[in-house]
């Protein structure tokens, strides 16, 4: 090749390379405008004052949660140009204490590729973010799925890798191939993806690198057996008291009796897991992390030996009745993991208390008296097993969501009633026979003592919240108001 030829293929490679950035900035710079101007049209009478969601349009799953120079960092499944989901673009929201939030600029625009989930992790100075690309196709099976990469600097601005994909298909027939969690283990990186085998069962693929670019598969972490769906998606992979955790969401799993009556589930598989031959063993069999009507694709991170976890407040095929408002979509409260026995335990992280304003109340709510509220509370509630506790939660206004929280005595059960639709589980508590109730302008989360039965769900009171002891006897209750943490 002549010194011209060389000459003319760096000019315009350097040239393709200048455009690529500046269409890149402009279109940021284009979509942030249109955020601001959309902004304006929100009406806020159900946005959440606690919880993150997105400033317009359509937010699901939690992507890429990592500690990085001094602050949390969220990204979120996320399409600005409509409340309900369409082509994938990262939103991103910032925090120095995990309840104070921020929106920052989207961290990720769709290109050729939507970009799914995936998640984030701290390369010595460096965020380095690996997501799924799904890319649609004119022939069957109509889509694909590979892992790319992005990289930044600052936190802030993020550049898609050139190479794309590190990752190209999974290693079953099946395009099903997304969501990886990334993390480091001695020197190597590896990386767990939901997958599907060839006969439609769900399975978390391993992979691993010494470069954090170039991917090799490992082995199949663990696949159904039949019984756990023909899909897992979000998977996440880590240790928790001596043991290891695979968190997943499968997709297919069949409703029986009180269990996974969610579209979708969100559950656990605990177990060993040995880095010289990659095998995991299970300790116990799949089970559910939230019993509540909203809880899905979780992300964890950990920070200072401590396990924080946060999920779409959300469900798959359930009606939001915000997305008239402008908005659609919400993250639960973070929570810390723990683990007794072969059962996580979940509990608010510690700093939600800075959340606490005046005490609204404090002492005996009688039989059928109630409490009421503006938008927003947390309950401390001291209860007596032995007889029956029902609690109703509903709106000062008529009409609009209620719901219903009930201690069945003789099934040992608790039970959340949302106008019918109902979850149940058995309760045995550790030790603490409190729960920590939090309402918010659209949500509710219930705790149970040390976190062994936690619901989450999504209901729209009308009015100011208003709480009434239904049952037998009175309960001790205190309460506080809670401020707003998160922009309107
Ligand atoms: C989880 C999920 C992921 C997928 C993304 C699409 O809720 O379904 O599996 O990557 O959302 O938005």
């Amino acid at each position: 090749m002549n010194l011209f030829k060389i000459y003319i293929i760096l000019v315009s490679s350097f040239m393709t390379v200048q455009l690529e950035s500046l269409r890149d900035v402009l279109a940021k710079a284009e979509l942030e405008i249109y955020i601001e101007e959309k902004k304006l049209e929100i009406n806020p009478r159900h946005k959440l004052h606690y919880h993150i969601t997105p400033p317009v349009g359509w937010m699901n799953a939690p992507n890429g949660f990592v500690f990085f120079k001094g602050e949390y960092h969220v990204f979120y499944q996320f399409y600005p140009y409509d409340t309900q989901w369409g082509p994938m673009h990262w939103g991103h929201v910032t925090s120095r204490n995990l309840v104070d939030w921020r929106h920052q600029p989207t961290a990720l625009l769709p290109g050729r590729e939507q970009c799914f989930s995936g998640s984030v992790i701290d390369n010595d100075g460096i965020l380095a973010v690996m997501y799924t690309a799904h890319q649609i196709s004119v022939d069957p099976p109509y889509y694909n799925e590979s892992q790319y990469m992005a990289f930044s600097i600052d936190g802030i601005d993020f550049h898609k890798y050139k190479n794309n994909p590190v990752i190209v298909s999974s290693p079953f027939s099946s395009p099903d191939f997304r969501d990886p969690k990334i993390w480091k283990h001695g020197n190597v990186w590896y990386t767990v993806i939901g997958s599907r085998t060839d006969d439609h069962r769900g399975a978390a693929l391993l992979y691993r690198s010494i470069n954090i670019i170039n991917w090799e598969f490992v082995s199949t972490l663990a696949e159904s057996n039949g019984e756990l769906g023909f899909m897992w998606e979000s998977p996440d992979f880590f240790e928790l008291n001596g043991k290891h955790v695979l968190l997943i969401s499968p997709q297919g799993i069949v409703a029986q009796g009180d269990r996974y009556k969610n579209t979708y589930q969100t559950g656990y598989i605990i177990g060993n897991f040995n880095y010289e031959n990659f095998e995991f063993t299970a300790e116990a069999t799949f089970q559910e992390l939230d019993f509540g009507h909203d809880f899905y694709g979780t992300q964890t991170t950990e920070k200072d030996g401590k396990r924080y976890l946060i999920a779409w407040f959300g469900m798959w095929e359930s009606a939001h009745s915000e997305d008239v408002d402008g908005w659609a979509g919400a993250m639960t409260l973070f929570r810390e993991l723990d683990l007794v026995g072969t059962r996580i335990i979940m509990k608010p992280v510690d700093a939600i208390t800075n959340l606490r304003m005046q005490t609204i109340s404090e002492g005996e709510l009688a039989r059928n008296s109630s409490i009421q509220f503006e938008q927003t509370a947390e309950l401390i509630i001291n209860v007596d097993l032995s007889e029956r506790i029902e609690l109703e939660l509903k709106g000062n206004g008529v009409g609009g969501d209620w719901a219903i929280v009930r201690w069945e005595v003789d099934e040992a059960k608790m039970v959340l009633d949302r106008a019918g639709d109902v979850r149940q589980v058995g309760w045995e508590p550790l030790d603490s026979m409190t729960w920590r109730l939090f309402l918010d302008t659209c949500s509710l989360e219930l705790f149970c003592g040390e976190g062994e039965v936690v619901f989450s769900t999504r209901i729209y009171p009308n009015g100011q919240w208003r709480v009434k002891n239904l049952g037998p006897q009175p309960i001790h209750v205190v309460a506080y108001k809670l401020r707003r943490s998160f922009p309107e």
